[in-house]
């Protein structure tokens, strides 16, 4: 419940147009009601020309008896009851429908600015978040929270909202007009509403279940969809496309299977109602018989009778599936508080210091660092990385070299020990100032649907063109950029997947030389360039480095021969370090991944 109150929290700054949507849903309430009461006079005075009545009565106030008078709400002049009834039903048609437009209007116009500032919020929640949180959550999750249970919070407050006052407020109409026009007839009416109810809801309820399984299908289809087109080269590689053609007919044919089954609930669920109507108006047509042979109901009373008693099946079935929809929203505002409310693990402690600009060294103390509790990734890392100096860490894959790189700029925060920066303890300065000194090429390489220009400048403001050139100049991607069709201006996204791995490469290296970082890490990609394209890459990366104090993580012998030192990384811990030279004759792991794993050619 405490989660319903802090949805309607969000929705106080638009408590105007609220309040409005509901004054308006009550005056719709009352339309209908007025118009059920119209029907009445329809076959009683107007359908009835030889009546004695020249006026016509809407109803008696219920304290004094006092008549009131349709015509009293006319003009003088109209004293034909034909018209008097056919002006009384336009006009209530347009004032319900104008309340009913606004009433729309502006619960949507709250519900979807609710959703908006949620959605603002939600988001710049998760971004802040740490790494942490992103390995622990996947993307595809985090993006259904950001768009698709947030649409279901907008249910809540919009539609289900709305149903429920709107509704309500018809219901209650319509079952004032039931017992005014016979009490009895109303209250035996009433007591047949469960039996229709609960079919309609029994059956609402299978249509939701199997409307789920077929979303779940859906999302079956969308997986194999997905795998197969973005790794479509491995499906052709291994000739694979008739098995995933199978694959992906089974799947399909389980999706047809379900809609059916849906559907046939769907089309049920007219012919049943409708049944079920039949059944309730034939007895009460026994019941009018008697009470208008008797003169205690008039032909008209019966008539208006049923046609408030047909318009109440519309709210009650809304009105019974509200709940359902009600507990939908509640579960996904669940789900999105809980991202609210998850504290970023990195966060600037109180009177956090700023860095100042980096001066002489980076200190790893016994450091340990574990993603979750039962394996350890680093074990009593003990390393010093001096101003200028270009350290190399070399290792099997998985032996923690990207994590080890990771705890610098905080993506982790040590589980044991410390890192220092010119004697500062990184968990005490803030993150801004942190980031801010560390350059970082990463091994798969991150371009964003923006222009190369904007690619390049990412996260730096005001960067003249000039600075831009400069930088792609140096990381020789200028001669590329400028051969496309809009140089600096064309929009990378789709285009993206044109460029080669080394012109990626090369627009992250001149992101980082832009940025102009004193620290640089380095992730040195895995993957095999051509020799010219790696030529280029390697050139690049030496203009970024230079000057700097650079830990890479190496791949490549001519990156590891550069180095002033290697480290040499296994299963988490450090065994060795020294020059190429020292380690190559040392005998050692690094001897034996010298052999196995530096295979580029010697220059
Ligand atoms: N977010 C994470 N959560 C849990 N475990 C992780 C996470 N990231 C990496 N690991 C694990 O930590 C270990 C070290 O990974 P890391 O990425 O540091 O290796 P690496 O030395 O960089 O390897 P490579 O040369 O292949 O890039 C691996 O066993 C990996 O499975
Ligand atoms: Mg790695």
């Amino acid at each position: 419940m405490s989660d319903v109150r802090r949805l309607l929290g969000f929705a106080k700054p638009y408590r105007l147009r609220f309040g409005m949507a509901i004054v308006l849903m009550a005056v719709v309430g009352a339309c209908e009601a007025l118009m059920a009461l119209l029907i009445k006079p329809v076959f009683d005075v107007v359908l009835k020309p030889a009546s004695p009545a020249s006026r016509i009565l809407l109803f008696n106030w219920p304290f004094d008896h006092h008549p009131i008078y349709l015509e009293d709400f006319m003009p003088h002049s109209v004293h034909n009851v034909w018209t008097v009834m056919a002006l009384a039903i336009i006009a209530v048609t347009i004032v319900k429908g104008s309340a009913e437009f606004f009433a729309t209007y502006f619960i949507s116009y709250v519900g979807h600015s609710v959703v908006k500032d949620l959605r603002n919020l939600l988001y710049t929640k998760i971004i802040e978040q740490s790494m942490a949180f992103f390995a622990q959550h996947p993307t595809g999750k985090l993006m259904s929270s950001v768009t698709s249970d947030i649409e279901k919070v907008q249910d809540a407050v919009s539609r289900v909202s709305a149903d429920f006052l709107q509704e309500s407020f018809t219901l209650i109409g319509l079952l004032v007009v039931l017992f005014y026009y016979d009490w009895r007839l109303a209250i035996a009416s009433l007591v047949s509403v469960p039996f229709v109810v609960f079919p309609s809801s029994t059956i609402g309820r299978y249509i939701r279940a199997a409307s789920r399984f077929s979303q779940e299908r859906m999302a079956d289809l969308n997986h194999i969809l997905q795998e197969t087109f973005s790794g479509i080269r491995i499906v052709k590689a291994f000739g694979m496309e008739l098995f995933e053609t199978l694959k992906f007919r089974a799947a399909n044919k389980r999706l047809l299977k379900v809609n059916l089954r849906w559907v046939r609930a769907q089309a049920a669920t007219g012919p049943i109602m409708e049944l079920l109507g039949a059944v309730t108006i034939a007895a009460l047509l026994l019941y009018a018989r008697n009470e208008i042979q008797h003169q205690a109901q008039t032909l008209g009373g019966f008539v208006g009778f049923l046609y408030a008693l047909i318009k109440m099946y519309e709210p009650i079935k809304r009105l019974t599936g509200v709940n359902n929809s009600f507990q939908q929203a509640v579960g996904a505002s669940e789900r999105v508080f809980h991202y609210l409310d998850v504290r970023s693990e990195i966060h600037d402690r109180p009177g956090a210091i700023v860095l100042p600009r980096f001066e002489r060294e980076i200190v790893f103390e016994n450091v340990d660092f574990e993603y979750d509790a039962e394996t350890a990734i680093l074990r009593g890392v003990n390393l010093r990385i001096r101003k200028g100096e270009v350290v190399a860490i070399v290792g099997s894959s998985g032996a923690g070299k990207s994590t080890l790189a990771n705890l610098i700029p905080r993506f982790f925060d040590v589980t044991r020990g410390r890192i220092l920066m010119d004697g500062h303890d990184i968990r005490d300065v803030s993150v801004k100032s942190l980031r801010a000194q560390i350059g970082m090429v990463t091994q798969e390489t991150i371009l964003f649907n923006d222009t190369v220009f904007n690619n390049i400048a990412y996260g730096l403001e005001n960067q003249s063109p000039q600075a831009v050139e400069n930088a792609a100049r140096a990381a020789l991607a200028h001669d590329f950029i400028v051969e496309m069709p809009r140089g600096y201006q064309t929009l990378i996204g789709e285009r993206g997947q044109r460029l080669s791995g080394g012109q990626r490469q090369r627009i992250a290296i001149a992101r980082a030389l832009l940025k102009n970082p004193p620290l640089l890490i380095l992730d040195e990609a895995t993957s095999e360039l051509d020799t010219e394209s790696e030529l280029l890459v390697q050139k690049a990366l030496a203009n970024l480095m230079a000057g700097r104090t650079v830990l890479v993580i190496a791949h490549r012998l001519s990156t590891v021969r550069r180095a002033d030192r290697i480290v040499v990384l296994d299963r988490g811990t450090i065994s060795e370090v020294g020059t190429h030279e020292d380690l190559v004759n040392r005998g050692g792991i690094y001897q034996r991944l010298h052999e196995l794993q530096f295979v580029d050619a010697e220059p």
